[in-house]
């Protein structure tokens, strides 16, 4: 799709959660690179002036920024009350907690839960109606291998993620025949300070991780073209095996590949 088709289909805003780091702040870029101005999304207001005066500066685009938490319900009324029309919705905040689920402590598997599930749902639920409205539009959600298969250790965030992948997906469905496209964008590890800062020795598993900027740039061609978009080769067969083996082997398997990169006082 040249810019120019990009920019009829889904501009003339993009709103973009998590838009000052990692996968989002990628995605961000690519998209202000194709001409649409953007709504950038995340709680640290100091990241989010630079990020959107360096679009601005970059790419002649205009910008405007929502400093909100998105795990309450604050946050995502402030979002809400966006006045941009917004053509494409990217939803790409994400949080994780990793380690036994017999530790982990509640308020963060909580909080896992209302930014991945609630926020991703509710965004959905209110810019979804309006491109419909509209007969065009795009949304862009962020799953993640670890909702396509059991993942110990990270058994909540998986949780969560495979509920992504699955309101994703019945969305494609609905939302096609009325001009809004939909696309999961699911990375396996991806290089962002999410996995930088979460204690996982991944050495010692045989994932590679890949740079978010290779990741974001295959989710975004794959808009309006396929449903599904798994990044890199290693990580599609793991998508692909984890539909066709038994749960329970895949489940054993996994946990035990990551209690060896678990610190062991998580485990
Ligand atoms: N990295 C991986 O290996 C990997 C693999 C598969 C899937 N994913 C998914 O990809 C997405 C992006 O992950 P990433 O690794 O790029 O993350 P990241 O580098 O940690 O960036 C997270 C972004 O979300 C924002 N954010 C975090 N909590 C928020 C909240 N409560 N409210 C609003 N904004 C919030 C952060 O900004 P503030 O801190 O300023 O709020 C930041 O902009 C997530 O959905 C993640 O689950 C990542």
């Amino acid at each position: 799709m040249t810019n120019k088709d990009f920019k009829n289909k889904y501009g003339d805003w993009a709103l973009i959660t998590g838009a000052t780091s990692g996968i989002g702040a990628e995605l961000t870029s690519q998209i202000a690179a194709k001409g649409l101005n953007i709504v950038l999304v995340a709680r640290k207001e100091k990241e989010l002036t630079e990020q959107a005066a360096a679009l601005q500066k970059r790419y002649g685009v205009k910008t405007k920024y929502i400093s909100a938490d998105l795990a309450t319900a604050e946050g995502l009324e402030k979002v809400k009350q966006v006045d941009e029309k917004i053509g494409l919705l990217v939803s790409a905040a994400g949080y994780e907690v990793n380690g036994a689920f017999s530790k982990t402590p509640l308020a963060g598997e909580l909080k896992v839960i209302q930014l991945n599930v609630v926020a991703t749902l509710e965004l959905c639920h209110h810019f979804s109606p309006l491109m419909v409205e509209r007969k065009k539009g795009g949304i862009l959600l962020i799953a993640s291998l670890s909702g396509h298969m059991p993942n110990p250790y990270f058994s909540n965030y998986a949780g969560s993620k495979a509920y992504v992948l699955n309101l994703g997906a019945s969305l494609y469905a609905e939302l096609k025949p009325k001009g809004v496209d939909l696309t999961i964008l699911s990375p396996g590890l991806t290089k962002t300070p999410m996995t930088a800062d979460n204690g996982v020795d991944w050495s010692k598993t045989p994932m590679q991780a890949m740079e978010a900027s290779v990741v974001a740039e295959f989710g975004l061609n794959g808009l309006g073209k396929r449903l599904l978009s798994v990044p890199g080769g290693k990580n599609k067969i793991m998508a692909f095996m984890s539909k066709h083996s038994p749960l329970a082997m895949l489940a054993k398997m996994n946990e035990k590949m990551m209690r060896k990169a678990m610190p062991p006082s998580k485990i």
